[in-house]
């Protein structure tokens, strides 16, 4: 893998090969993200956690994979605590920040603030989520879960629900999907529907791609149902139209009922009432096994980029 030094701000940063071989390290990386097992291929290294946006999952399981490979985090959880407070533009922050640390991973609400971070930095950048823009670690533990339950990742139909228009989890693991060639299903309201540009790229990619809106249509003979939050935050001052479309799917067990025993409900998390608690208890529900393996996919993904250099062969 030359994953060594190298950015990833899209999922088109990596190669299908690439992701691939990471999905391959994430599995032998279990027992180490568990702590049955311990290496520290990351002694002595340092990760920048600039988190400008709000996050549970992807902050604290980025810093665990840095623990269990026994590096150390800086972290910048609150940008209201930092010198940005006080006129610092994220140019100089990124800057001063990539002298400190040997790789930083960022979230930040405007979409292209980490390909900004990435010029900024003098170190690997790791985008942990840009505005309505990309998460491609999210799609990376995204695909390690629909590979643990079906063992391939090729020819799966697999239904994309909610928030299609500003869902970066989405624009991510919608071009993954194609790129492995499995079938893709959109659900959404009218007005959250996927941007033409990815459309686009989708359809460059030879995808086969159909719109759903219909949920009980959507779900039948699907693999995967991957559930997104309509996000409040992204609206910005136009409430009436948020207040149209929250609430207007949600999966429960009702809606499973007709689904095929063996399909998987997946969501980035967090929930905001799209899945009911009563799914957890089906063997439908993968969402908290997904945000565990977002461990073992961010410890390989941070060996392979500041772990020891792969030697030529
Ligand atoms: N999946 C995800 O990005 O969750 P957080 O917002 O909690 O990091």
């Amino acid at each position: 893998m030359s994953l060594h030094g190298r950015d990833v701000v899209s999922i088109r940063d990596l190669t299908r090969a690439e992701i691939e071989e990471i999905l391959a390290a994430s599995r032998r990386m279990i027992p180490y993200a568990e702590g049955t097992k311990v290496a520290h291929p990351l002694a002595n290294k340092v990760v920048a956690m600039a988190f400008f946006e709000p996050s549970t999952r992807t902050r604290l399981s980025f810093e665990a994979a840095v623990h269990r490979l026994g590096g150390d985090c800086l972290t910048i959880a609150d940008a209201g605590a930092t010198s940005m407070r006080k006129g610092e533009s994220l140019y100089d922050t990124i800057r001063m920040l990539s002298s400190y640390a040997d790789a930083i991973v960022i979230r930040h609400p405007h979409e292209g603030a980490a390909r900004l971070a990435a010029r900024a930095s003098e170190r690997p950048v790791l985008n942990a989520g840009d505005g309505a823009g990309q998460h491609p670690t999210q799609t990376l533990l995204d695909l390690a879960t629909m590979h643990e339950a079906f063992g391939t990742l090729s020819g799966l139909r697999v239904v994309l629900l909610g928030d299609l228009k500003f869902g970066r989890t989405v624009h991510s693991l919608a071009f993954a999907l194609a790129e492995f060639g499995s079938e893709i299903v959109l659900s959404s309201p009218p007005s959250l529907r996927l941007p033409d540009e990815h459309r686009d790229d989708l359809r460059r990619l030879g995808a086969q791609v159909t719109e759903e809106p219909d949920l009980d249509r959507a779900i039948r003979d699907a693999d995967v149902l991957y559930v997104t939050r309509i996000q409040k935050e992204r609206f910005g001052d136009d409430d009436a139209e948020y207040r149209r479309v929250a609430g207007t799917y949600r999966i429960d067990n009702r809606v499973l009922a007709e689904a095929k025993p063996r399909l998987i409900v997946l969501h980035p998390l967090p929930r905001a009432g799209e899945v009911a608690p009563e799914v957890d208890h089906t063997p439908h529900a993968a969402y908290f096994r997904q945000a565990f393996l977002a461990v073992p996919v961010r410890m390989a993904l941070l060996e392979a980029i500041l772990g020891p250099k792969p030697r030529r062969r």
